[in-house]
């Protein structure tokens, strides 16, 4: 995808054509002409100003994800604009650095939005990251992975039931059976799932040997920016919506040694990487710490339960309806449960939380889940507790399943911080 580094910038969503590869071109919907859309690229404390323009046949409006922003600028289902129509966006960044994305938020129609090609990655930076000298240029690459089913002529089909979607085959940035080379040396990759529904197990694994071998990567980051700690992972269980920053090594591997990014669940080979003979040194860090401060104990619980493939709490999404209040500033310990009809991932706005236990079906919470997340993946019969406090803006803020037809469905709630 193309990249945005002006912190000043025009977004228009349109139909268009892409080449998804092997010269397989396929109708999609586009923002600026990029499936997926462009990567934006800015630091803590720039001021976003952003036009978006609607040039679809029916009504958006884009949500920044993971982005701590003002309601004005959440891009909520309520605020979506006709086609035509114009909205402009002016924040503050406040976020740390860390992968963020942006994707429409209209109700009832964001799978098909996002399905069809709206999304796009959002990488915020900072001071504390740029110490670490990680890797960049070429050897950073976001990977937007998600899945799609197309028909004979190349064209996606999007038939949703209430419980989901899945495709048929994995795209990874946009493209079908992708393949990447790889100098010797350290890459940083930073991952985003943008599938409606399917939740993938990464692993990396060479595939040109007797025995195919899983390499090992460094985990560093996920949707909050950098770990407490990094550690090195085989697999990493993502849903839609969460975020990981890792590096590779490809440092050590012989030329020509083939290296895949596979998904466990589905059994899919998702990108190859080619090592070439080019090495490049690499001076910057390989393990990070960074202090993430424990939010403080809870004044407040809440307790949510997402019941069956549309409802929280026995209730659907009414956008005009405020479901609870949130005092601002405050710590609260909030716990989601689910019953069956999931895997959900759980999303909120206006503020990250951090995982403080899962109980039932998994039973821990893993590595990728330690520090900042605005994500979690409750799977069935799964209890989890989140520590979370909204002390960046007042206002209404939505909380909603991530699977996007289940948000499509009503699984949303309206709260208030004040
Ligand atoms: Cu990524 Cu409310 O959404
Ligand atoms: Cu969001
Ligand atoms: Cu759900």
């Amino acid at each position: 995808p193309a990249t945005i580094t002006n912190s000043s910038f025009g977004l228009t969503a349109a139909p268009g054509t892409a080449t998804i590869g092997s010269g397989t071109t396929t109708s999609v919907w586009q923002y600026n002409g990029s499936f997926p859309g462009p990567t934006i690229v800015a630091k803590t404390g720039d001021n976003i100003l952003a036009t978006f323009q609607n040039k679809l046949p029916e009504p958006t409006i884009i949500h920044w994800h993971g982005m701590l922003v003002d309601p004005a600028n959440d891009g909520q289902p309520h605020q979506v604009i006709r086609t035509g129509e114009t909205y402009n966006y002016n924040f503050p960044v406040i976020n740390r650095a860390a992968l963020n994305w942006y994707h429409p938020h209209p109700h009832m129609t964001i799978g098909k939005q996002v399905y069809n090609g709206l999304a796009g990655a959002f990488i915020i930076r900072d001071a504390e990251e740029a110490a670490l000298n990680l890797p960049t240029g070429k050897y950073e690459v976001p990977l937007v992975i998600r899945d799609i089913s197309l028909d004979k002529s190349g064209n996606p089909v999007y038939s949703p039931t209430g419980g989901g979607y899945f495709g048929k085959t994995p795209l990874v940035n946009g493209t079908k059976d992708p393949y990447l080379d790889v100098d010797k040396t350290v890459y940083r990759f930073r991952v985003l799932i943008g599938s409606t529904s399917r939740v993938f197990k990464l692993k990396l694994s060479t595939t040109n040997l007797p025995t195919n071998k899983e390499i090992p990567f460094t985990l560093i980051g996920n949707d909050g920016g950098l770990l407490p700690s990094s550690s090195n992972q085989t697999q990493i269980e993502v849903c839609p919506g969460e975020r990981l920053d890792v590096l590779v090594d490809f440092g050590s591997l012989d030329p020509s040694t083939k290296v895949m990014l596979q998904d466990v669940n589905a059994g899919w080979n998702l990108l190859e990487f080619r090592v070439t003979n080019t090495s490049a040194s690499y001076s910057g860090a390989l393990t990070v710490t960074s202090s993430i401060p424990t939010l403080s104990a809870p004044v407040a619980k809440r307790f949510f339960s997402f019941d069956g493939m549309s409802k929280i709490n026995g209730k659907l999404y009414d956008m005009h309806r405020i479901d609870f209040m949130v005092p601002f500033g405050q710590t609260e310990l909030w716990t989601f449960k689910t019953n069956g009809n999931g895997p959900h991932p759980v999303h909120i706005h206006g503020a990250s939380f951090q995982v403080i236990s899962r109980t039932g079906g998994r039973g821990r919470v893993f590595p990728w889940e330690r520090g900042w997340k605005d994500v979690v993946l409750v799977n069935d019969f799964e209890t989890v507790d989140v520590l979370i406090r909204f002390d960046a803006y007042k206002g209404v803020y939505v909380m909603h399943c991530h699977k996007l037809e289940h948000e499509d469905n009503g699984m949303m709630m309206n709260f208030e911080v004040k």
